[in-house]
């Protein structure tokens, strides 16, 4: 038995890849599935949907690999984070279509426990803040609007995020699991004792007898059914997306520092055993969790990265397809300055207000499609400096000050570089930039005894390519201060 199976479950498409025991990419398979927005700022997904295509495709990547299922050691899960599913413990049956991170429906109920002086208590407790982003108001919405109280209380339904859903159909409903990254990013997990949080519970009425039960990282979540692979096959790794991101990356140290381009893009810097709290509207939230030992980081979460290129595809049509972003941008006359703040869904980190939405400035006769193109590239780069600032604000000795990076948009050279320059510091680009499934392999090979301690795997991190700044401070200073300049003003504008 000399394979993982990981599974990467995001927000727009589900992945399979199976591993060798040299942690080497085998096969794999992906398949998107349909986004449903019934109101201005919802989004859900069917949790079948979910469900359906994690099951295809890491069918089809054992296929694919031509290797027999006894080859298999273990099961790696990671996933999109925050996003919520209800389902009936004894159908199990979702009772509403899965709530997204991205979705905005709970602005509104946050702002009044906000307003009613919840938010500290919250922040020191779970190292979240009360923004829709997070499960904790998306569950209780859930539960007030099907009217579920009674149903829940009596122990008959079941709530997970989406790694809870997918260990409840694999395991054929005997496990009712999530790990500590995930529980995280409920807002009922206090992270510094490491349980639920009883009163966070009870103020948005929400019964403990639906939350699964929280393991370690690299942990034992139970057996699949036997008829989806032909055998029953152990899942032994779990963690959220960008956790296994920051693991795959081998961000073992405190002060190492990642940053993931998907859909969002999202920053996470170890902080090892301190949980720090941010005084600069980062987030304090779980690294992973090895042999019950928390590691901790700051996290900056940005909801529009990826997504943007994906507006310049599918919204504007100025491209076919996401690689031609690059040369397109790379036509535009820099000398226009035009600014994008891509706040389709509201700002995250570190500004948090929903109620934004998407602006651009400096428009002249002569913008035309390279300048957008070049605009919503920078506009990554320029928001990821807006977390690294916070970072460096918040852990003065923060590192080495090195970015690793990874996810779709990294493989953009030309963002990189932007990057580079915008930060002022080296970005460092990995040989496998696949880190969010390698990441989740590794913890279940890791528990599976197939991989080698965190200390040896770092070192087989590879580099493919470091991106040094080029731009002169002068430039970089006035180039950032037109885009604070451009925030400010979107945020005055909601
Ligand atoms: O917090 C949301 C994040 O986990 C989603 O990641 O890669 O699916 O956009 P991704």
């Amino acid at each position: 038995m000399t394979h993982i199976l990981a599974i990467d479950q995001g927000t727009t498409s589900s992945r399979a890849i199976l591993f060798d025991a040299k942690l080497r990419i085998v096969a794999q398979a992906q398949e998107e599935f349909p986004q449903h927005f019934p109101h201005s700022g919802w989004v859900e997904h069917d949790p079948m949907d979910l469900w359906s295509t994690t099951a295809a495709t890491a069918r089809a990547a054992v296929e694919r690999a031509g290797v027999r299922s006894d080859a298999i050691k273990a099961i790696g899960i990671t996933n999109q984070r925050e996003t919520v599913v209800l389902w009936d413990r004894k159908t199990g049956k979702p009772l509403h279509n899965a709530i997204v991170w991205q979705d905005r429906r709970t602005a509104e109920l946050c702002a009044q426990l906000r307003d009613a002086g919840h938010e500290d208590m919250i922040r020191t407790r779970t190292g979240l803040l009360l923004d829709p982003y997070f499960s904790g108001t998306k569950l209780k919405w859930l539960l007030d609007h099907l009217k579920l109280h009674d149903r829940a209380r009596a122990g008959e339904l079941a709530f997970g995020t989406v790694d809870s859903w997918l260990i409840w159909n694999l395991t054929g409903g005997r496990v009712h699991a999530t790990d500590a990254t995930n529980a995280a990013r409920t807002l009922l997990y206090n992270i510094a004792e490491n349980r639920w949080d009883d009163d966070i519970c009870a103020l948005l009425d929400i019964p403990m007898s639906l939350l699964p039960e929280v393991k370690d990282c690299a942990d034992d979540f139970g057996m699949t059914r036997p008829d989806l692979f032909g055998r029953e096959i152990p899942i032994l790794g779990v963690a959220g997306d960008q956790q296994a991101a920051t693991v795959g990356q081998a961000c073992f140290e405190s002060g190492m520092m990642k940053s993931t381009y998907g859909t969002g893009c999202f920053a996470l810097l170890n902080t090892g055993a301190d949980l720090v709290p941010s005084q600069n509207r980062l987030l304090s939230t779980i690294a992973y969790r090895l042999d019950g030992k928390t590691t901790y980081a700051l996290e900056g979460s940005i909801f529009i990265a990826g997504a943007v290129v994906q507006w310049l595809r599918d919204g504007l049509g100025l491209i076919r397809h996401a690689p031609e972003s690059q040369p397109l941008a790379e036509q535009a006359d820099a000398a226009q300055g035009v600014i994008m703040v891509p706040a389709f869904t509201g700002l995250g980190a570190p500004y948090w207000r929903p109620d934004c939405r998407g602006a651009i400035f400096g428009l002249t006769r002569n913008s035309g499609p390279a300048e957008f193109a070049r605009a919503a590239l920078e506009s990554v780069g320029y928001q990821t400096r807006d977390l690294w600032e916070a970072m460096r604000a918040d852990w003065p000795d923060a590192g080495d000050g090195v970015l690793r990076v990874d996810g779709g948009m990294a493989a953009s050279d030309w963002s990189m570089q932007f990057l580079a320059d915008i930060l002022g510091a080296p970005v460092d680009r990995p040989e496998v930039t696949e880190t969010t499934a390698l990441g989740a392999a590794y913890l279940a090979g890791l528990r599976a005894g197939l991989y080698p301690q965190p200390q040896e795997f770092a070192r087989s991190w590879a580099l493919e390519r470091r991106f040094d700044p080029q731009m002169d401070d002068k430039t970089r200073a006035t180039k950032y201060a037109r885009w604070q300049k451009a925030v400010k003003a979107t945020i005055e504008a909601a």
